[in-house]
C-alpha cells in the first residue's frame, strides 16, 4: 500500500480523539454501579452506547432479538459489497473507532463494532435470541423487561431498535408472471448479474447500490425504476458537512442556493433527475458521485414512472415527465428484465414494547424531547431509532452525547426534565418550524440536533456543571461529586429526592 498522506492524518486525529474521549473500560467482572441501563439492540448504536454506560461505571445489559451473527445490526444482514456513501469521518459512532478508509464497507464497520463491543467488556452482559416484548416500571419505579425480573430491574431504557428491520419486499401486480429471479436488494451476496437485463425498483441509496453492484458485474442491461424523485448530493465530505451546517433544519429562503449549485455543478445535463417540488432540506439525499457517470456512459437507465405490472419478460412501467406525481398519468413502455432487484427498503423495527403512553399523540415519536425522550418517561431514550429524514448521518458523536444525557437525568434530580418542559420544548420545537415543509421532527441536519443540545444544556443552570460530560464525555467524577454535595445540602435542609444510585 502506497503512502497516503491524508490517511495518514486522518488515523493521526482519530487516535488523539481516541485518547482524548474514550472513556476508561471496566476491568473484567467488574461489579459496575447504578444506575442500571437496559440496552435493546445490538447494532452499532446499542453497542456504542452501552460502552458509554459501562465506561462511565454504570451497568447494562444488552438485549437482542438475533443470535450472535447479528452483533452490528443492519450491517451484519447486508451485502458484503455494502459500505458507507457517507465519508467516514460523520460516522464515528465512538471516540475509540478507528477506519483506515474513506469509505468503509460492511465488513470494516461490522468489524469496528465488534472490537468496541470487546474492548468494553460487553460480551458478558449481552444476551442475544431475547427479543423484548414489554417494558413496565414496578412500584419502584424499576423497569421489567418482558415481565421477568430474573432478567434483571433496570433504572433506564435505552432502545437502540435503528430504523431498518427485515426487508421491505412489496407485492406487485402478476409477479408471478414472471419468468427470472426477483431478489431484494440487501440478497446480493454470491449472485451475478453478468449479461442480464437488470431491473431496479425503488429509487433510495439501495437502488444506488444496487445500480453500481450490478453495473460492475457487467449487466448486459441496467434500468433502475424510481416512482420519486430524491436528491442526490456528492460523497464530498466537505460539501457533505457544509450541507448539514443548515442550522434551521428546513427550506429556508437560502435553500435554493445549494440547490441551484448541485444542479449547476453536479446534476449538469441531468438536472431532470432532480426533484422540483421537493426542497433539498425535506427528505434524506442520497450520497453518490458515480451513478451519474454510470448514466452518461449509458451502463444505466434511470426511469420515473410506476409500476403497472410484470410480465414473462419485463415489467410494464409508466413513465412520468418531470414534475407529474407518484401515481400520475404517463406512457406505458413494457422494460424488458430477466432479474428484478428489490431496493424497495426495509420495514421500520417497532419501539411498541414500550408502555402504551408514550405514544399518546400529540407527543408520540417523533415529537419527543429531543426527538428521543418520551415526556412522560425522562429515563427512557430512543437512541437513532425515532428520526424520519436528515441530512447528517446516523453513526456519529450524537450517540454518545445522547447517551449522557439519559445517564445525567437518572443521576442527578436537577437536571432531570419534567413532563410539563419537556412537551413545551416539542411545542416550541414546531412553532419555530412551522412553516417548514415537512412535520417539524420529520426532517433535522446535523447542527440543529447540536443546537438542541446546547439549548437544553443552557436553559437550565443546574445541568450547566454537566456541560462538558454531556458534550465530550469527561470530567464525569466533578459532576457525581458536585451532586453528592447538593444531596448533603438538600438532606440537611430536609428534602427528598427520589433514590437510584
Ligand atoms: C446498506 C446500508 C447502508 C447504510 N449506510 C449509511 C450511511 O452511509 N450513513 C448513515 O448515516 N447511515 C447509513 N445506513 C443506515 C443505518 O441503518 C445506520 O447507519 C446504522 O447502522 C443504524 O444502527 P443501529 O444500531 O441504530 O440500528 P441497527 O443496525 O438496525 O440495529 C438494531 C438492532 O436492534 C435489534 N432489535 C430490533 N428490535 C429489537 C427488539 N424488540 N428486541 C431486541 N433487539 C431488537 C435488531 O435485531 C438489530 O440488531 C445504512 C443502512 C443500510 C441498510
Ligand atoms: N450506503 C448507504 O449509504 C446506504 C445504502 C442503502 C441504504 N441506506 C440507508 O438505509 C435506509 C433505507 O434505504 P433504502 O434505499 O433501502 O430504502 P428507502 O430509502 O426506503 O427507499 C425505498 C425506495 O423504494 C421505493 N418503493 C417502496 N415501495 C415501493 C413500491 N411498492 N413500488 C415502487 N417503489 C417502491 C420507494 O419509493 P417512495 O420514496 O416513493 O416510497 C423508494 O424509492 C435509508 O436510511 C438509507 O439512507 C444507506
Amino acid at each position: 500500500m502506497g503512502f497516503h498522506p491524508v490517511l495518514l492524518l486522518y488515523s493521526l486525529i482519530q487516535w488523539v480523539l481516541d485518547k482524548l474521549l474514550s472513556p476508561t473500560p471496566p476491568p473484567p467482572k467488574a461489579i459496575l454501579g447504578r444506575p442500571r441501563i437496559a440496552v435493546i439492540g445490538a447494532g452499532l448504536t446499542g453497542v456504542s452506547s452501552a460502552s458509554h454506560c459501562v465506561g462511565h461505571g454504570f451497568d447494562v445489559t444488552i438485549f437482542e432479538a438475533g443470535d450472535e451473527r447479528s452483533l452490528g445490526g443492519i450491517w451484519s444482514r447486508v451485502n458484503n459489497t455494502s459500505g458507507l456513501q457517507i465519508h467516514s469521518i460523520m460516522y464515528r459512532f465512538h471516540p475509540s473507532v478507528k477506519w483506515v478508509a474513506g469509505y468503509p464497507d460492511r465488513q470494516q464497520i461490522v468489524s469496528q463494532i465488534t472490537q468496541l463491543w470487546k474492548k468494553y467488556g460487553l460480551q458478558e452482559r449481552t444476551k442475544f435470541n431475547t427479543p423484548v416484548k414489554s417494558t413496565r416500571q414496578d412500584r419502584y419505579g424499576r423497569w421489567i423487561i418482558n415481565e421477568n425480573p430474573s432478567l434483571g430491574t433496570f433504572d433506564g431504557i435505552l432502545a437502540a431498535v435503528g430504523t431498518c428491520g427485515d426487508p421491505n419486499m412489496p407485492h406487485m401486480p402478476n409477479q408471478e408472471d414472471f419468468k427470472g429471479e426477483i431478489l431484494h436488494s440487501s440478497k446480493l451476496d454470491g449472485k451475478t448479474a453478468a449479461g442480464k437485463k437488470v431491473l431496479i425498483i425503488g429509487g433510495g441509496a439501495s437502488a444506488v447500490e444496487a445500480l453500481e453492484f450490478v453495473v460492475h458485474t457487467d449487466a448486459s442491461t441496467t434500468t433502475v425504476l424510481a416512482r420519486s424523485d430524491k436528491w442526490i448530493i456528492p460523497r464530498n465530505a466537505l460539501v457533505d458537512g457544509l450541507l448539514a451546517l443548515n442550522i434551521f433544519g428546513q427550506e429556508t429562503v437560502f435553500s435554493w442556493i445549494p440547490e441551484a449549485l448541485l444542479k449547476r455543478f453536479f446534476y449538469r445535463d441531468l438536472e431532470d433527475l432532480a426533484p422540483t417540488s421537493e426542497g433539498l432540506f425535506t427528505e434524506t439525499p442520497m450520497v453518490n458521485s458515480d451513478i451519474f457517470h454510470q448514466i452518461r456512459d449509458h451502463k444505466a437507465k434511470w426511469l420515473r414512472g410506476d409500476i403497472v405490472r410484470f410480465t414473462e419478460g419485463g415489467i410494464i412501467f409508466r413513465h412520468r415527465a418531470k414534475g407529474v406525481p407518484k401515481g400520475g398519468p404517463g406512457r406505458e413502455v413494457e422494460v424488458q428484465g430477466d432479474m428484478v432487484i428489490m431496493a424497495t427498503g426495509y420495514q421500520r423495527p417497532s419501539l411498541s414494547f414500550l408502555p402504551n403512553e408514550v405514544f399518546q399523540e400529540p407527543y408520540q415519536p417523533p415529537r419527543w424531547y429531543l426527538q428521543v425522550f418520551p415526556p412522560e418517561h425522562m429515563s427512557i431514550c430512543c437512541n437513532n431509532c425515532t428520526y424520519v429524514n436528515a441530512i447528517g448521518t446516523v453513526g456519529n458523536y450524537h450517540i454518545g452525547i445522547y447517551t449522557r444525557f439519559l445517564l445525567m437525568f437518572l443521576m442527578d434530580p436537577l437536571a432531570r426534565p419534567q413532563e410539563f418542559w419537556m412537551k413545551r420544548w416539542i411545542d416550541m420545537t414546531t412553532f419555530l418550524k412551522a412553516h417548514a415543509p415537512t412535520a417539524a421532527f420529520d426532517f433535522f441536519t446535523y447542527s440543529e440536533l447540536l443546537y438542541w443540545f446546547v439549548f437544553c444544556i443552557a436553559i437550565n443552570p443546574f445541568r450547566w456543571k454537566w456541560a462538558p460530560f454531556v458534550f465530550l464525555g469527561i470530567g464525569s467524577s466533578l459532576p457525581k461529586n458536585i451532586v453528592s454535595r447538593e444531596d448533603q445540602i438538600r438532606n440537611g435542609l430536609g428534602m427528598k429526592r427520589r433514590q437510584l444510585e
